[in-house]
This record gives structure tokens, sequence and C-alpha cells, in this order.
């Protein structure tokens, strides 16, 4: 059975300190949950921001591997002339598992383009063991001219170019999709709605990647206002394989339940 997944985004909402605490909060429920759930406890990953990845390593360290480690972004070169820029390699030093690619607020703040997002999945591809995360997603004007479709299609096929040939063979592929309307808002994607993004996201990776696809290593998330009382509307099959949360995710306390109901409802 493949475990669900729930990613929490920190964003650039907590010091490394105060990440520290949150993470310890978690990794300590973690683990007691981890002995009562042992075959469906969820695959679940931080994401802090950079200054404070090495602290919250030290801890979620402690978590027999319960917890892993997530960078917010990574650059696409191992090392160099890029200022204020972090390497895969670094990130790995540090325990970094995951990195999450192409977020709409990176591509709307620091104009980051489909042509970028496509070489930092490259560079994680190929040059390093961090699994990217990919974020997709429309925004408000494109739901509206519907023309969102088309927007998902084109951000998902750039962004997977390089994995078309197999580099790395069961190796996880995950794609997030987060509606930007739906980011910080309240205002959750509908379940039906999700279902048939999963539906076109699933198809993409199967026609562009043809024998590279690997349909049971890859994971599509969804995104956007996911809070303990709609989380597990968001996982059942069909839907999502797991979710990227945002704001909920700051509280320990409402993410540990979070988790719980995930590793409950797998039972
Ligand atoms: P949100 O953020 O859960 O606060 O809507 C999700 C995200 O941006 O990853």
């Amino acid at each position: 059975m493949r475990r669900k997944m729930i990613i929490a985004n920190w964003k650039m909402n907590l010091s490394s300190k105060g990440s520290q605490n949150v993470a310890r909060t978690i990794v300590s429920s973690i683990v007691k949950l981890s002995k009562e759930y042992e075959r469906t406890l969820p695959t679940i990953v931080l994401c802090p921001s950079f200054s404070a990845l090495s602290g919250v390593a030290s801890i979620t360290k402690k978590s027999n591997r319960k917890i892993k480690l997530g960078s917010q972004n990574c650059f696409w070169e191992t090392s160099g002339s890029f200022t204020g820029e972090e390497s895969p390699q670094y990130l790995a030093e540090l325990g970094v598992e995951y990195a999450i690619i192409g977020h709409s607020e990176r591509r709307m703040l620091l104009k980051e383009s489909d042509d970028m997002i496509q070489r930092k999945v490259r560079i994680l591809c190929q040059q390093s063991a961090i699994i990217p995360i990919i974020c997709v997603g429309e925004n408000k004007n494109e739901r509206s001219a519907n023309v969102y479709r088309k927007v998902i299609k084109q951000q998902v096929r750039a962004a997977i170019f390089p994995l078309r040939k197999p580099i790395n063979s069961r190796r996880p592929l995950i794609i997030a999709y987060e509606p930007i309307w739906a980011i910080g808002t309240g205002i959750a994607c509908s379940v039906k709605e999700c279902a048939r993004i999963y539906a076109l996201i699933r198809g993409i990776l199967a026609r562009e990647l043809g024998s590279a696809y690997d349909a049971e290593w890859s994971a599509v998330l969804y995104g956007g206002s996911v809070s303990k009382k709609n989380i597990m509307e968001f996982v059942q099959p069909n839907v999502s394989d797991g979710v990227l949360v945002g704001g909920a995710s700051l509280d320990a306390k409402t993410f540990n339940e979070m988790v719980r109901c995930l590793a409950k409802e797998s039972v």
C-alpha cells in the first residue's frame, strides 16, 4: 500500500527557534503515533526556511526516519557564483530529502519561469537524491477564463521534461496541484474539481513520460486551504495522494491531528 503524504510548508513564517519548537512537538507526537500506526503512518515532510533547516534536522533525526526534511526551494547548479542561492548538494548534506519547486509564490513574486523550474527538476534528478515536489496551478483569472487546464498542462509538461528518460528508477515523482486562488484564502478547491485535475495530471504524466512513468511511484497532491476539517475529503482515492499544507501546518497540535486522521483512516 502506498503511504499518503503530508507536507508542511512553513514558508517564511517561523524563525529558526520557532521552527525547532514546532518540530519538537511534532516529532514527539509522531514517534508515539507511529507505534500505534506503524503501517499506515503517512510520509511526513517538514519544510522550514533555509535558516532553520539545520536546527530542524537535529530534531527530525530523532524521529527514527518517520519525519523527513524538505526545503522550500533550491538552485539549478550545485556550486558557483550564484549569490544568495542554495545548492542541492549543500541541502542534501543537511539531511534534506525533498524540495518544493515552483511554488506559485515564487513564480509570481520572484518571476520563476517554467524554464527555471525545469532546470531545478533536472539538477535534482540528475545530480542529487532530493525528490522534487513540483507545484502547479492556475490563478483566478485563468480559472474564470476557462484556460486553467491548458495552464496546468503547460506547467506539468515543462517541469517533467527532464524525466522523460528514466534517470533513476523507482524514484518518486511528486506533483502538487495548488490553485493560486485557494492558497491562504480559506476557499479550498471542491473535491469534485480536485478529482478532475488529479485525472488530468495523471494523464499528462502517463502520456509525456511513456515507459518512464511509474504510477505507483508517482504522487499527485493537493494544496490550498487544507485544514483539519477538510483534509480527509482530499485524500480519497483518485482525488489526491496527499496534501501540501501551509497555514494549518504552523500549529503543531493541528498538524499532529491531521497526521493522526491520515494514519487512522488508512488502517
Ligand atoms: P495554505 O498554503 O495551506 O495556507 O493555503 C498552501 C501552500 O501554499 O503550499
